[in-house]
């Protein structure tokens, strides 16, 4: 190996960030394997190339794990970070097929750092649930990943502020279809000023993933528009069936 090869440094310089990161996701030890022939390595590109789909995929999740630290420190909204409790950055494994994108971290959700675990979540995991999947089989987050004090709507410089973070943390978790909650996630989400009602029922695209629209779940409450719930199983009907998902007969 020749130790003055700069590719055979950058390698090097790679592996040692990928340890530290697994190290820091706890993991202490790896199996031995056969010594790597770094000169026939020795282009990063080269090994890059003989990544197995297996290593992309924990790349993605190491990345996502980062950028997550990353927003943990973010300071970019003065009144935000000066409030939360925490960051809530999203809860999910990449390269699952369904996405759900939500308005900001409620009370809850500050406390716990998870996002939808207050009364809204409990119903979005009915929704998950009615719809047949797993709330380990989907990825949750929200346009915003600190709670808006007394939980009012997010303002527009703070949506664009988190807005880096969303589109990375979506490039990064590739789901293949998204589901927007409610009128902010789908207006930040899609940049347009159009009501629920009317881009429900259709879909939309964020860069090349179909967008489901449909009512947020702290709408379907019982003090606010219960009735809406009926639309949202229409919303998640279409949704399934685009996926090519059996629709599960409603309970
Ligand atoms: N409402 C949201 O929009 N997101 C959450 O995480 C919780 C409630
Ligand atoms: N208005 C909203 O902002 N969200 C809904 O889900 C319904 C109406």
């Amino acid at each position: 190996m020749n130790n003055t090869d700069p590719s055979d440094d950058s390698v090097r310089r790679q592996l040692l960030t990928r340890l530290r990161h697994l190290r820091n996701a706890g993991i202490e030890w790896l199996p031995r394997a056969a010594p790597l022939d770094f000169a026939a390595a020795s282009k990063t590109e080269a090994v890059a190339q003989e990544c197995s789909e297996g290593d992309l995929l924990e790349s993605r999740r190491l990345a996502l794990i980062t950028l997550a630290d990353e927003v943990k420190s973010c300071t970019r909204c003065a009144e935000l970070c000066s409030t939360r409790t925490q960051t809530v950055f999203g809860q999910g494994e990449p390269d699952v097929e369904l996405c759900f994108i939500g308005e900001a971290p409620g009370a809850e959700e500050d406390a716990q750092g998870i996002p939808f675990v207050g009364a809204a979540g409990q119903l979005l995991n009915r929704i998950i649930d009615a719809s047949g999947f797993r709330r380990e089989e989907v990825y949750i987050c929200n346009i915003l990943k600190c709670r808006p004090p007394g939980n009012r709507t997010p303002l527009p410089n703070e949506a664009a502020n988190c807005r880096g973070y969303l589109d990375r943390q979506l490039e990064l978790v590739r789901p293949k279809y998204i589901v927007a909650l409610g009128a902010c996630a789908a207006n930040n989400l899609l940049q347009n000023t159009i009501s629920v009602g009317k881009l429900r029922g259709r879909f939309h695209q964020y860069k090349d993933i179909p967008v489901m629209v449909t009512y947020h779940p702290a709408y379907l409450l019982p003090h606010r528009s219960p009735q809406s719930k009926r639309e949202v199983w229409e919303d998640m009907k279409m949704l399934l069936q685009k996926m090519g998902r059996p629709v599960p007969a409603k309970s």
